[in-house]
């Protein structure tokens, strides 16, 4: 892992039925500045092998003594999540990646709307305190399911009260998102974060009703899905390597020393696009265009795999 560094994990928290927080601390000197928005990857040895995950900082940007993120077990867990909360303890010692942002507020907007679900709340906590000092116009629209997500809520409502908008599944309390759109002013940006069908709603609904792409910004970090095992061969390595149906690509890269530059690991940043050769591929992410896809030239390895049981890579 690129600029890896050491923490220690000074706190753990449950704050959330299905979410625990963590609080990180540095090993050595100080922790790198952050912007709202911004991520860090945790690097895992869960089950013999390695598992990278992108977390979304949720600590006060300004605040560059700690890092925290909010983890969720996932019911389908790859061993990332389950990691996180069964083996992980306070005291013990993490590798991260230091922080990169593909999910910063517009500051010329004239007004900032959120939308989150579940733990997609995280990436607002620290864009809040910042709107705060800057005084910006905003509001959070934020949806969980109280028995297992729902962290925050109430010191969210101590923050910025009625700016805080909290639709809870188990009474039925569902956010109209159409009509929240309708009513934004012009020049009003859009951020979302959360699963990938609040994701599509809210991007559906602006292409709809002619929203321009530029004001509607999304971050999801979704691990890869697993699927169909497969081979890649390596061109300029000479390298042969088996990919399991839970490892992505990139992970299956990485575990033979083939680094490929990445960000957001999630399939939207565009950073690990590697060339393909032969092969039929099965494209998961929101980088390249329908008609990059139909080529059949290049995959994002961190979520696209390979639907032949071969894959010939450039690399
Ligand atoms: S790391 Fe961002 S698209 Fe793969």
């Amino acid at each position: 892992m690129s600029a890896a560094m050491k923490v220690h994990v000074s706190a753990i928290r449950k704050v959330a039925p299905t979410i625990k927080e963590f609080t990180l601390t540095p090993v050595d000197g100080e922790f790198f500045p952050f912007s709202p928005g911004s991520h860090i990857v945790v690097e895992m040895q869960a089950d013999s092998k390695t598992i990278r995950n992108a977390y979304s900082l949720l600590s006060d940007p300004m605040d560059n003594r700690q890092y925290r993120i909010a983890v969720r077990l996932q019911p389908e867990s790859r061993g990332g999540s389950d990691f996180m909360h069964q083996e992980v303890h306070e005291g013990d010692e993490l590798t991260i990646t230091p922080p990169n942002n593909l999910f910063s507020p517009d500051w010329r907007a004239k007004k900032h709307v959120f939308f989150a679900g579940g733990v997609g709340i995280t990436p607002f906590m620290s864009y809040i305190p910042e709107m705060l000092r800057r005084g910006a116009d905003f509001e959070l629209h934020y949806m969980y399911r109280s028995t297992q997500t729902g962290a925050y809520v109430e010191a969210l409502r101590n923050l910025i009260g009625e700016r805080l908008h909290t639709y809870d599944s188990i009474t039925s309390s569902r956010a109209e998102i159409a009509d929240i759109m309708a009513h934004c002013p012009q020049g009003t940006h859009l951020y979302i974060c959360g699963p990938e069908s609040l994701i599509d709603t809210v991007r559906y609904r602006g292409q709809q009703t002619g929203w321009p792409a530029s004001h509607i910004h999304y971050e999801a970090f979704a691990a890869p899905k697993p699927g169909k095992p497969f081979v890649a061969e390596l061109k300029k390595s000479g390298k042969t390597i088996y990919v399991p149906e839970d490892q992505s690509l990139l992970e299956a890269l990485e575990a033979n020393e083939v680094e490929i530059p990445n960000l957001c690991r999630g399939g939207v940043c565009g950073q690990c696009m590697s060339p393909v050769l032969d092969g039929d591929i099965e494209h998961r992410d929101e980088f390249l265009s329908e008609k990059e896809k139909s080529g059949n030239r290049c995959i994002m390895p961190c979520v696209s795999r390979a639907k032949s049981s071969r894959l010939h890579l450039d690399i």
